[in-house]
């Protein structure tokens, strides 16, 4: 089943993705961003890393395509599935040169909700954000009505120095109090 947004389409990430998907995976303008790191990615690795995702069903991928033109413009995802807490993590990484700030990325996180939400009965999900990372920042809380809840302190080095992590979530009732606004 597709998990669709008013924008945006996710869907299973295909082997013809991963020419585009490994591009991404090693732009440094992506990597500044996340808050995971990788050392360079070849299509071998893309490969295995496609192979494993299909025996992982606690770490979901999908692609974010554009409902128009179908076209492949970002990843998203739903990990650490927690099935006995009712809860998860989400991601969502627009391609460098993809279109920002035209709320595509907004469309995506509403979609994840409501699916988290709505069709597997979770109670909360979460991320976690580089402290500068002022787009996510502001597509998860001012957007898609996240809270901050807290900081550590030093959590990530980037470009030669420590930045904090900043953690944010919503639980099921926030989400239908924000779906309902
Ligand atoms: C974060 C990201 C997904 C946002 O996607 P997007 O489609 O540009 O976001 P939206 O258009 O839905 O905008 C959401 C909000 O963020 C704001 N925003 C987006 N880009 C911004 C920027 N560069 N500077 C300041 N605010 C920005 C928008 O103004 C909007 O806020 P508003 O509703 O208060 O006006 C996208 O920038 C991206 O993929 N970045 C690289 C990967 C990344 O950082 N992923 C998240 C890791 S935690």
């Amino acid at each position: 089943m597709y998990i669709c947004g008013k924008l945006v389409t996710l869907r299973a990430i295909e082997r013809e993705d991963l020419s585009l998907l490994q591009l991404w995976s090693n732009a440094p303008e992506i990597a500044y961003m996340l808050g995971g790191w990788h050392f360079p990615s070849s299509a071998l690795m893309m490969e295995k890393w496609l192979t494993d995702l299909q025996a992982d069903p606690l770490n979901q991928r999908y692609a974010i395509e554009t409902k128009l033109q179908k076209r492949l413009i970002g990843t998203a995802n739903l990990v650490n599935i927690n099935w006995k807490d009712r809860n998860a993590c989400t991601g969502v990484m627009l391609g460098p040169g993809e279109i920002k700030k035209q709320g595509y990325g907004t469309d995506t996180v509403i979609a994840l909700m409501r699916y988290a939400f709505e069709e597997l009965a979770f109670e909360r999900l979460d991320t976690t954000i580089i402290e500068y990372n002022q787009p996510s920042y502001r597509m998860y809380t001012s957007s898609c009505g996240w809270k901050e809840e807290g900081r550590k302190k030093n959590y990530y080095w980037r470009k030669n120095r420590f930045w904090d992590q900043i953690i944010i979530g919503i639980n099921r009732d926030d989400y239908f109090t924000f779906m309902e606004k």
